[in-house]
C-alpha cells in the first residue's frame, strides 16, 4: 500500500517478545525486566500470524522477527516456519543477539530464513560483559556468537552483523570491524544510536566520523548504491573484501524519505514510525473479535498515520511519558 507521501510500505518488524536474555546498557538496562509472566499481556502465535496474514493482504510481503530478543520465545521458530508457508511471504529474516542461535541455526536453514542480524557491539570480550550488563566474565557467550555468525556464513544464510559505535566505549574498534570483513562473507552495519530509552545516556557516532576513520587506513573504501536488505542501511566495501560495510544513520539519515514498513510490538501495538506514541492496539481488536477486514483496515489506518519524517530531536512529553526503551518498540 502507497501512504500519503508515497512510499510503499512492504515490510512489517514483528517484535515477538520484549524480553531479553542480555541486558545491553543502551537497550534494556540491568534492573529493567519486562513482564514475562503476564501472557495475556502480549500476542499469542496465532494473533501474530493473523496480523501478518492481514498485512499481507494489503501488500506487505517482508517481514522481520525481532525482540526483545526473539530467540527467548520458545514459539520463535515455529513463528518462523508458519510465517514462510504464508502464501504472500517473500522474505522472513530474524534480529537477534546470537546466544541462542546455534541451536536454532539447522532449523532456520531448513526453514530458507532469508537473513540474519546479529547484535555485537565489541570484538573485546571484556567489553561485551559490561555492554551487554552481565555480571560475570562474559567471554564464552561472546565467542559462541562469533562463531555462530561464522557458522552462519559458512552455511551460506546471509549474515549481518550490527554494531552500535558509542563514544568513549568501542569507538576505537571500528577498523576491527571493517577487518573482519576481509575474510567473512558477512556485513558489518555501524548503527546511529538512537535517543530512546537508556540511549539518551550514551553519545553515538554518524557516518561521516566513521568514513572519516575508516578512509584514513583504507581510501579505496568505495560507497555502493547496492541494495543488501529491506532496511536503511547504505553499504560501502573495501575493494576485494569478502564482506560489506554498512551504515544505519537512525538519527541523522534521510531514509525517511524511503521508508518502507510498519512495525507490531509484542504487545499489539501497530507503530508507523518507531518514534512514535502508542500506535493502533491491535490487541484489542483482536480480542474483540474482529475480522480480517477489520484488521486489514487497521493496517490501512497505521499507515496512514505514518509521519513524513521521524522526530527524533522534538521532544513529545506524551511520548516521553510511556515507559518505552529499545527492546519494547522493537528496535
Ligand atoms: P535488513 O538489512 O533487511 O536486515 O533490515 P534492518 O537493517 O532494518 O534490520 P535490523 O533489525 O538489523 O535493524 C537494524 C537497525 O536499524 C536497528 O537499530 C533499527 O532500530 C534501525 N532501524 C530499522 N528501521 C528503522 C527506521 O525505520 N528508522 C530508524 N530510525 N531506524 C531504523
Ligand atoms: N540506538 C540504536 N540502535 C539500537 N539498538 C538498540 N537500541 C538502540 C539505540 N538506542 C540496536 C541493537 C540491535 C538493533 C536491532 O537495534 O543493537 O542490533
Amino acid at each position: 500500500m502507497i501512504d500519503l507521501y508515497r512510499r510503499n510500505i512492504d515490510y512489517l518488524r514483528v517484535s515477538i517478545t520484549d524480553r531479553c536474555n542480555l541486558h545491553c546498557r543502551y537497550c534494556l538496562p540491568p534492573g529493567l525486566e519486562t513482564a514475562e509472566k503476564d501472557r495475556e499481556r502480549y500476542l499469542t502465535k496465532e494473533e501474530i500470524l493473523r496480523v501478518c496474514r492481514a498485512a499481507e493482504t494489503i501488500g506487505i510481503h517482508k517481514f522481520k522477527i525481532t525482540g526483545g530478543e526473539p530467540l527467548v520465545r520458545p514459539e520463535a521458530l515455529e513463528i518462523i516456519r508458519e510465517l514462510k508457508a504464508l502464501p504472500g511471504t517473500e522474505a522472513v529474516t530474524l534480529t537477534t543477539n546470537g546466544l541462542l542461535l546455534k541451536k536454532a541455526l539447522p532449523e532456520l536453514q531448513k526453514l530458507s530464513i532469508d537473513g540474519i542480524n546479529v547484535s555485537l557491539d565489541t570484538l573485546k570480550p571484556e567489553r561485551f560483559s559490561w555492554i551487554t550488563g552481565l555480571n560475570r566474565d562474559g567471554r564464552e557467550l561472546w565467542s559462541g556468537v562469533l562463531e555462530t555468525l561464522k557458522e552462519g556464513a559458512f552455511m551460506g544464510i546471509p549474515m549481518k552483523i550490527n554494531c552500535v559505535p558509542i563514544r568513549g566505549f568501542n569507538e576505537d574498534e571500528i577498523l576491527d570491524f571493517v577487518e573482519l570483513t576481509r575474510e567473512l562473507p558477512v556485513d558489518v552495519r555501524f548503527i546511529e544510536l538512537m535517543p530512546i530509552g537508556e540511549g539518551k545516556a550514551f553519545q553515538g557516532r554518524d557516518k561521516e566520523e566513521l568514513l572519516a576513520v575508516i578512509r584514513k587506513v583504507y581510501p579505496d573504501f568505495k560507497e555502493t548504491a547496492e541494495k543488501r536488505g529491506n532496511g536503511p542501511a547504505v553499504y560501502g566495501k573495501v575493494p576485494g573484501f569478502a564482506g560489506y560495510v554498512g551504515f544505519i544513520e537512525a538519527l541523522h539519515g534521510k531514509f525517511c524519505s524511503s521508508c518502507n514498513r510498519l512495525r507490531l510490538t509484542s504487545e499489539g501495538f501497530l507503530k508507523p514510525c518507531l518514534y512514535y506514541r502508542r500506535g493502533v492496539d491491535l490487541k484489542a481488536l483482536l480480542r474483540g473479535g474482529a475480522g480480517e477486514k477489520e484488521l486489514e483496515e487497521a493496517l490501512c489506518q497505521a499507515i496512514l498515520q505514518k509521519p513524513e519524517a521521524h522526530h527524533f530531536q522534538e521532544r513529545d512529553p506524551e511520548r516521553e511519558a510511556e515507559e518505552t526503551f529499545m527492546a519494547r518498540i522493537g528496535g
